[in-house]
């Protein structure tokens, strides 16, 4: 596990920009916190990193969006969808198979998105700041991160 204090949005925006340069085609990256603690501001950063040009705006009503950088990105949010099986509904592996899938909420059904992913938990902080950690399954434990964070 690892854990950077991020005091501000762009802190939060740039580190996700950085993280950005380890994802692989087919990689998922699920993003816990609660609401307003910057998930969104996250898949932003993500977006960035890969070199999406578009704005990424919350996809909370869509609870998907797609973009194309170096590679597909499919953001989703999946915090008001009911069930387990309704989430599988969207095909959201299959989608994102030759990109990268980031998922807000995703940590509420981890276990659905295969072995290989990183965990990004996002905890509020004093004032503006949070503190972000990063828990890797399964390859994402083999990434070095010491490169992209340093
Ligand atoms: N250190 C920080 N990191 C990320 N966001 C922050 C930070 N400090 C303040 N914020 C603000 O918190 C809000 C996070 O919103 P958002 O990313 O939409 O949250 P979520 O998607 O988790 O509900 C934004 O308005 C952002 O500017
Ligand atoms: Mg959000």
């Amino acid at each position: 596990m690892i854990e950077i204090g991020c005091p501000t949005p762009d802190d939060t925006r740039s580190l996700a920009r950085r993280l950005a340069s380890l994802i692989r085609p087919g990689d998922v990256l699920l993003l816990k916190g609660h609401l307003g603690a910057g998930k969104t501001v996250f898949a932003g950063g993500i977006a960035e990193g890969l070199g999406v040009q578009e704005q990424v705006t919350s996809p909370t009503f869509v609870l998907a969006r797609s973009y194309e950088g170096f590679m597909p990105l499919i953001h989703a949010d999946v915090y008001r969808i009911g069930s387990s099986a309704e989430i599988e509904d969207l095909d959201l592996l299959d989608e994102a198979a030759q990109g990268a899938l980031v998922v807000e909420w995703g940590d509420v059904v981890e276990q659905q998105f295969g072995e290989d992913r990183l965990l990004v938990e996002i905890i509020p902080g004093d004032d503006d700041a949070r503190h972000i950690r990063l828990i890797p399954h399964g390859s994402w434990a083999d990434r070095p991160f010491g490169e992209v964070l340093a």
